[in-house]
């Protein structure tokens, strides 16, 4: 029996969904970088969205109505109301919760009002007249008092999110028509005979508009990168992780947020921690989000610059260019000007290990490990001539710019150590002003040149930071902004 079979199947499938549920929060780490858009924030986007539904749909064209309405004393007329439109429509009041019955966004307008206009005709003939009589003329409408309300969830799917509608209607009180021409037993017989069906046929119209809406939105999500290009070398992972949380007036959801080599080579990150969710760090800085990015963003940056061997600098100039000349090392390092004498000499920096970023309340920090090849090039030969490993401090600070998050870093120590020497002993305390000098003066302005660019931050597309503010939890960079949103949002919007 079918009847049995289905309910086996409805008992069943809330079990599959618990076991794949429980099995799913067991293993998930969450998402590095994490997005609050707060009550203040889904308000803006619910205008937002009403502005643009308002922009694709009008003018509205609903289908002709037609209808034989019985005329005292002559007879029957065949009246036809068509290119009926609502050209303009204004929304008194709207509001927007979430969290009902668990995962519902509701939307509601009310108090809104329309203006259609449409063309009116009849044509009429009965034995007293004998040629069929007909006219035409237009007619306009008011609507007033119209509410809709629209229910959808907001779900996870593949990495994406899912909108759907599930329910969307529209309730008017009452509509004025106005006509243009006519006798007054037309305008009796087109108020009383059609009154209640333009109003059906708006009540029909705006909620299918609303959901066909709705769906091209959802398939404009579907079509949100995964990956967002960081300079030439990177993507940042920017794949939702789980169902979106809706509760208290506010959407909560994660992003993966990890930084990939370009060719996505798997298994770069070896060391993904769990990134518990936080909330709430703006305080009383009121604000439409709160995004907040985990150090591993950071990390994962590092680690994937670090194995692409970006963090390597070749220096063969210097504002003092006779450092770079053993002429200058004569007396420091006699072996050197001894082997090579007056030879130009360059220095091969690069990381030894990825750099090791992390965020406190009190800002991030950076322990970064190098290590200097020092170099002579002897009649276009280049060699090795000694190692210095060195172990710098850094401290950072994060800044909005545009929709980047941009940085600068500052050098707050730096200790050099000899790692090997072909040259006999140096003199480290010369050595390490030496290093100093050069780290300061060329390394860090040119990893600042660098990241000062930032990276972008996930938003989509004609949505922009306003007022942002930058605070540092333990962990984590939070960023507290108000959003605007420009014209090229529509993109993502029904049109
Ligand atoms: C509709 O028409 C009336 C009268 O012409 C006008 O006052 C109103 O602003 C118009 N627009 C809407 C959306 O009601
Ligand atoms: C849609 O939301 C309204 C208001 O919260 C609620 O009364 C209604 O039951 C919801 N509809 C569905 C199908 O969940
Ligand atoms: C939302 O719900 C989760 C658990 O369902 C809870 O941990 C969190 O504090 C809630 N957020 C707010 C802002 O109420
Ligand atoms: C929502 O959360 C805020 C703080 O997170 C709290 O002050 C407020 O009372 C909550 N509202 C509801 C309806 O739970
Ligand atoms: C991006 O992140 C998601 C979720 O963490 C993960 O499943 C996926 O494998 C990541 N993509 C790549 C290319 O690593
Ligand atoms: C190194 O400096 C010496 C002395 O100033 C100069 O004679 C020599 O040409 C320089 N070497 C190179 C390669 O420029
Ligand atoms: C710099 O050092 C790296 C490895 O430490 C090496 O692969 C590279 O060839 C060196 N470059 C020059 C110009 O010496
Ligand atoms: C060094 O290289 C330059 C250009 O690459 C060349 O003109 C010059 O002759 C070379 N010198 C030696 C000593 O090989």
């Amino acid at each position: 029996m079918p009847g049995t079979t289905g309910k086996c199947f409805v008992r069943f499938f809330p079990i599959v969904v618990l076991v794949l549920a429980s099995t799913q929060f067991h293993t998930a780490e969450g998402g590095a970088i994490s997005v609050l858009v707060s009550e203040k924030g889904l308000h803006f986007t619910k205008d937002v969205l009403i502005h643009e539904a308002l922009r694709s749909i009008l003018p509205l064209r609903l289908p002709q109505i037609e209808k034989d309405v019985k005329v005292p004393v002559v007879g029957m007329a065949q009246i036809i109301l068509s290119d009926i439109s609502v050209d303009e429509v204004k929304v008194g009041s709207s509001c927007v919760r979430t969290g009902d019955r668990g995962a519902m966004i509701v939307l509601m307008a009310s108090g809104a009002t329309a203006n259609l206009t449409m063309s009116w005709r009849y044509s009429y003939h009965s034995w007293l007249v004998p040629l069929p009589i007909s006219d035409s003329g237009e007619a306009a409408i008011q609507v007033k008092g119209m509410e809709v309300g629209l229910n959808l969830t907001l779900k996870g799917q593949g990495g994406s999110l899912k909108l759907s509608p599930v329910e969307c209607g529209c309730y008017i009180k009452s509509i004025s028509v106005k006509i243009s021409g006519g006798s007054s037993w037309l305008y009796q017989g087109i108020v009383s005979a059609f009154q209640g069906k333009i109003k059906s046929a708006v009540e029909e119209a705006i909620p299918m508009k609303i959901e066909e809406g709705i769906l091209r939105l959802n398939s404009a999500l579907q079509e949100l990168p995964k990956e967002i290009p960081v300079g030439d070398a990177a993507e940042m992972n920017v794949t939702f992780i789980d169902d979106p949380v809706l509760n208290n007036s506010s959407v909560y959801f994660e992003l993966d947020g990890l930084f990939l080599p370009e060719n996505h080579l798997p298994s770069v990150i070896s060391y993904r921690s769990s990134h518990s969710r936080v909330v709430d760090s703006c305080g009383d800085a009121y604000k439409m989000i709160e995004m907040s990015l985990h150090e591993d963003v950071l990390n994962s940056a590092s680690e994937v610059y670090f194995r692409e061997d970006y963090l390597q600098w070749i220096v063969d100039k210097l504002p003092d260019q006779a450092m770079l000349n053993t002429s200058r090392w004569k007396y420091i390092v006699p072996q050197l000007y001894l082997q090579y004498p007056d030879d130009n000499m360059y220095l091969n920096i690069s990381c030894s290990s990825r750099p090791l970023v992390k965020v406190r309340k009190e800002g991030i920090t950076a322990t970064v490990d190098l290590a200097v090849v020092i170099n002579v090039l002897d009649a276009n030969r280049s060699i090795s001539v000694a190692c210095i490993s060195l172990v710098m401090d850094v401290s950072g600070s994060a800044h909005i710019l545009l929709n980047n998050l941009a940085g600068t870093i500052k050098l707050r120590s730096l200790t050099a150590s000899l790692k090997w020497s072909e040259i006999g002993n140096l003199h480290m305390s010369f050595v390490q002003t030496m290093m100093s000098m050069v780290i300061r003066t060329i390394i860090i302005p040119y990893v600042n040149l660098r990241i000062m660019k930032g990276l972008p931050l996930p938003l989509v597309h004609g949505v922009t930071l306003r007022n942002a503010r930058i605070s540092y939890d333990d962990l984590r960079i939070v960023i507290c902004s108000d959003i605007a949103y420009g014209n090229q949002m529509t993109r993502y919007l029904p049109s």
